[in-house]
């Protein structure tokens, strides 16, 4: 995986007099059905969040309210997204150590996952995801 695996998705946007509507379905807007939704709010400006990668995971970030950077890493490449729409979502697939930080006042980060939570999927060890994405590339390549 590269960090330009990562993809900006535009999500449909229903704009009405009384608000605006956005939604997501799993396997039509993302390419996977959605296990598991959760949401990082009230985070202090100063503050990180990820600082990790799966080894199967693949999530969709989307800016709900406010905004936040997403500073992607395939272990050869770095890219930073800045998310600040909420019908922009961020595809990471496996593979990828994300940080997310700068986040605005009153910003909320929702995450729809394809699989439950499990820790056994997380490298939270940069060396380690780096041996990890090293191997995959050799086998990969041989
Ligand atoms: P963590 O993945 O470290 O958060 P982030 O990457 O956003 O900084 O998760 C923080 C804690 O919350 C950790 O103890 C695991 C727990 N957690 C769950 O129990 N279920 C979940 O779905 C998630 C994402 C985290």
């Amino acid at each position: 995986m590269s960090v330009w695996d990562c993809q900006l998705v535009e999500l449909p946007r229903i704009i009405d007099p009384r608000g605006s509507l956005s939604f997501v379905e799993g396997s039509r807007h993302i390419p996977y059905d959605i296990r598991r939704v959760y949401y990082l709010y009230d985070v202090p400006s100063a503050v990180e969040r990820g600082g990790h990668a799966h080894r199967n995971l693949v999530q969709l970030l989307i800016a709900v309210a406010g905004s936040f950077d997403v500073v992607l890493d395939d272990g050869d490449s770095e890219h930073t997204i800045t998310l600040n729409r909420p019908y922009i979502g961020l595809l990471i697939p496996r593979m990828i150590w994300r940080v997310i930080n700068n986040f605005s006042s009153g910003a909320v980060c929702l995450v729809l996952a394809s699989l439950p939570y499990d820790e056994a999927d997380y490298y939270r060890d940069y060396t380690e995801f780096f041996t990890a994405v090293k191997l995959e590339h050799e086998k990969a390549m041989s």
